[in-house]
């Protein structure tokens, strides 16, 4: 479908300049696949008179190509943008449409119904004052009905449409509508929207959404139309203390130092002070820079570069904020977090969490329950799994400024990135900083990890075997840990087995339970380096992510990874412990390179293929490659 800015580019801007001083309301409908409601943006569309001739022509004929109802239009098909939900019948992404009337412009997100595409709707929400949330009026409260309503609650929304359609597949009754409105006020009553009204409607033939139509003079209320025109969404980000991430600095020449970024809330003006967030450094606004020339103010949503009165450190990823209303500085908080990947999300692995413009490594430290969107009830989870929302607890590797996502959607909203794929796997609304780790500071001590080392003349080290059960790791650390030992060097050997008997008693071999043991041992690794040990870890450690995260705890350089790269066929052939026979019968569940999976390193200081060498070559090797550089990070 061409828009109108590709069809007629001039009567667009026309348009855009016309319609400019009218305020905006941005809302999402929801409902399930066979509500109507592609149907119902249709006819918005349809019935503000904004497609033009050529559209509407193409419309017709497409309706009667697909014939899905008769020969009338089927404006369906003029939201349904995709060829695949034409065939299907479902709508799989999320579109964005614009229209207006004499009163207001809208823009509204058209997000999908189908259960697996909680996250589509997340994303339609972030920015929407209402939503649309459509019942078919022959069925109904849904499951579904539940779960929408439930989202667009969490995702702040405080505005709600409860939008009975096909009221004509039930002879426009207003006993039906008045149960259907019963019902869902029973259940919707804990979210506490600001306004929910309730409009029985024929989105096919029109009735209560422009205009009321003859078929429901029992209804008295507003149209969909008239509602969305004049509901009163209260504060708009122009009212909210000014807030605005620095996307980057901009520095053409020596004479001129500009931050750029997108204004996410208030109003700035050139004198008004304001601070970065973080460093609590303040300024004054010198002059508010855009493409077209210097403004006398800037508002919410607008893309300007700002210079300041005073030469002031700030980076990419601050946040300039108004000095008087300031934004919470933590590195742990509370959240509302929806998973969006396939890979579930398990607590204690490094991730990258972006908020605004800033990236900072964070672990999910805690799921404090996920959520069961149909029925509202809290469950124990041990990790999440795709379009699954829970409660968490996050900890940052530093602090970051962020307002609760209830005050402010920009600066209280971030994504969780996968660090190795760079895939967005997680969106979350922060509900307030955890005070906990802010009354805990870091103590100087006087004996210093240099002096323990220098002490006992050795570098410190980590030496991390990771490998296959029965691939050779405990024997080969056993007898590097003898020759250092030989040498008069400081060791200490982490075995999995052992510590699995003491400090990770609680653990067992599921995926999300291995993340923390290898969390867990990292962590030791990491005090017994201070301590200026040479520590060897032989652990199965099967994911890369937390072989990573080992690696970032340790000081660079002093961080050695040796694959002990055996054959599964040969570790099963040897099968020392008799675990490969247990698992292979099915009496040992999640036994790594059976039922459980093993991701070898791509790059490791040190790879021994055990078909090749014996231990005793192995662990020679790795002596000398320890020993032979005595300082520095080339091992
Ligand atoms: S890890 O995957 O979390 O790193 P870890 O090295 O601590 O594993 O423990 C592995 C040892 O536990 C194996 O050498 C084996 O003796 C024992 N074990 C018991 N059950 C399993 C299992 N399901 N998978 C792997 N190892 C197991």
């Amino acid at each position: 479908m061409t828009t109108l800015a590709q069809s007629d580019p001039a009567a667009f801007t026309d348009y855009l300049a016309r319609h400019e001083k009218k305020s905006l309301l941005r809302f999402l409908t929801c409902g399930s696949v066979d509500d109507g409601k592609s149907t119902l943006i249709g006819r918005l569309l349809y019935d503000t008179k904004l497609l033009f001739e050529d559209q509407l022509r193409s419309l017709e004929r497409d309706s009667r190509k697909h014939g899905t109802v008769g020969d009338d239009i089927d404006f369906a098909l003029l939201v349904d943008g995709l060829e695949a939900e034409r065939e299907q019948g479902i709508t799989i992404d999320v579109a964005y449409r614009f229209f207006a009337t004499d009163r207001r412009k809208f823009i509204v997100a058209d997000t999908p119904g189908h259960e697996q595409y909680t996250r589509n709707m997340a994303t339609g929400a972030s920015n929407s004052d209402l939503a649309v949330i459509l019942v078919d009026a022959r069925h109904g409260i849904l499951t579904q009905t539940r779960r929408h309503s439930f989202i667009v609650s969490m995702l702040g929304i405080r505005h709600v449409v409860l939008a009975v359609n096909k009221i004509d597949l039930v002879g426009h009754s207003q006993e039906v509508f008045h149960r259907i409105v019963a019902d869902y006020g029973a259940f919707a009553a804990d979210f506490g929207f600001e306004t929910q009204v309730a409009i029985p409607m024929s989105a096919r033939f029109g009735d209560n959404v422009l205009d009321h139509g003859p078929n429901m003079p029992w209804y008295r209320g507003p149209t969909l139309v008239q509602h969305l025109e004049t509901v009163t969404i209260g504060e708009t980000d122009y009212d909210k203390p000014f807030r605005m991430p620095v996307q980057w600095v901009n520095r053409p020449d020596l004479d001129f130092r500009g931050f750029s970024g997108t204004i996410a809330a208030g109003v700035l003006r050139p004198g008004d002070p304001i601070v970065v967030a973080k460093s609590g450094r303040g300024s004054t606004v010198k002059s508010i820079v855009t493409f077209d020339g210097e403004l006398d103010e800037a508002f919410a949503g607008e893309a300007v570069t700002v210079t300041l009165a005073d030469e002031i450190d700030i980076s990419r990823g601050d946040l300039l904020t108004s000095p008087t209303d300031r934004p919470e500085v933590a590195d742990q908080f509370a959240a509302h977090l929806i998973w969006m990947a396939d890979e579930p999300a398990m607590p204690g692995r490094p991730y990258l969490l972006k908020i605004g413009t800033k990236s900072v490594p964070g672990q999910i430290t805690e799921i404090k329950y996920k959520i069961d969107v149909n029925t509202f009830g809290h469950l124990a989870a041990k990790k999440l799994v795709l379009n699954e929302v829970a409660k968490v607890n996050v900890a940052l590797a530093e602090p970051i400024a962020f307002d609760p996502y209830a005050v402010d959607h920009d600066t209280g909203a971030f994504i969780v990135i996968d660090r190795l794929t760079n895939l967005t796997v997680g969106a979350g609304m922060i509900q307030f900083g955890l005070r906990r780790a802010s009354n805990i500071h870091w103590q100087a001590l006087d004996v210093t990890r240099e002096a323990r080392a220098m002490q006992k003349g050795q570098t410190p080290r980590v030496v991390w075997f990771t490998g296959l059960s029965g691939s050779g790791k405990s024997t080969i650390a056993n007898i590097v840990e003898k020759k250092l030992e030989a040498l008069g060097r400081h060791t200490f050997l982490l075995d999995g087995d052992n510590v699995r008997h003491g400090l990770n008693r609680d653990l067992g071999f599921t995926d999300a339970d291995r993340v923390e043991n290898i969390r867990r041992v990292g962590e030791v690794a990491k005090l017994m380096t201070d301590a200026g040990l040479i520590v060897l870890v032989s652990f199965i450690s099967p994911f890369r992510a937390e072989r990573q995260m080992a690696r970032e705890l340790a000081v660079p350089g002093e961080f050695v990874e040796v694959f002990v790269d055996t054959p599964i066929a040969e570790c099963e052939r040897r099968d020392v412990k008799g675990l490969y026979a247990k698992a292979r019968s099915g009496r040992l569940k999640n036994f790594t390179g059976i039922d459980s999976p093993y991701e070898p390193p791509e790059a490791p200081e040190i790879r021994l293929d055990t078909m090749r060498v014996t231990a005793e070559e192995a662990a020679e090797l790795i002596v000398q490659r320890i020993l032979g550089e005595p300082s520095g990070p080339a091992i």
